[in-house]
């Protein structure tokens, strides 16, 4: 795929320096670093700058060469996931903002078979209701993320009238203040977020409709090290 191939040469060329300032570099010495042709090489330092990943200035034995806002933009989200593969990061942060839903959450909140578990795994016994939170853009992948791992496992259950859903939590932070994140088990992709608390979120943090807020979540589960020795 061409953007592992830009990837990699971003990478050698941020090394080099061209991540705050111009570097001079031929594309014969681009060819040696990532072992191609010069025409190549050559080639993909064109289309990096038509894709936006690059600047450069054409001089008269060599180019030089500036990455760009969008080039340092994929080199990082590439660092980002090296980090959390080597960190072993036990978070994920997200940013969003406070709307209001149906109104479901308090119907939700306030049975009984639910009730039970969240004192029992959770400690508390949530006020009625979740606040919801439309996560941005920008962390929608991480929203995903968080949906495809194990949380505090919340089970389904039957009464007499009917059924109701599964769900997980993670423990988080909003703003700061303790919540817990809640995300039904059977439920196509959303980009909404809902917290239970055992108080009211947007009385203790003060929040309206629009405001936003930032979300940590604790992903939990001990760390490595400790586990190892
Ligand atoms: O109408 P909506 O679905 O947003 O509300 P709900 O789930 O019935 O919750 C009632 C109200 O309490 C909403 O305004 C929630 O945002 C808020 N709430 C809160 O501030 N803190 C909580 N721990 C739970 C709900």
């Amino acid at each position: 795929m061409m953007e592992e191939r830009y990837i990699r040469i971003l990478k050698e060329i941020a090394l080099l320096g061209a991540i705050d300032r111009e570097i001079p570099l031929s594309s014969y010495q681009l060819s040696k670093i990532i072992s191609c042709s010069q025409q190549s090489a050559s080639r993909y330092l064109i289309d990096m700058e038509k894709k936006g990943y690059i600047e450069r200035k054409i001089g008269i034995k060599k180019q030089r060469i500036r990455i760009t806002e969008k080039g340092r933009g994929l080199l990082e989200k590439e660092y980002l996931d090296y980090k959390r593969i080597f960190s072993k990061e036990r978070r994920i942060s997200l940013k969003g903002k406070v709307i209001s839903g149906l109104g479901e959450g308090k119907y939700y909140t306030n049975i009984e078979g639910y009730v039970k578990q969240f004192l029992k795994k959770l400690g508390f016994k949530p006020v009625p209701g979740t606040l919801n939170v439309r996560i941005s853009k920008e962390y929608t992948d991480r929203l995903k993320e968080l949906s495809e791992l194990e949380g505090i496992e919340i089970r389904g259950f039957s009464t007499k009238d009917r059924s109701f859903g599964g769900a997980k939590c993670f423990r988080a932070k909003i703003d700061n203040e303790d919540a817990v994140a809640i995300l039904p088990s059977r439920s196509h992709y959303s980009d909404i977020l809902e917290f239970i608390a055992p108080y009211k979120l947007r009385e203790r943090l003060n929040l309206r409709d629009g405001d936003s807020v930032n979300i940590v979540i604790d992903l939990g589960g001990e760390d490595e090290e400790s586990r190892d020795s």
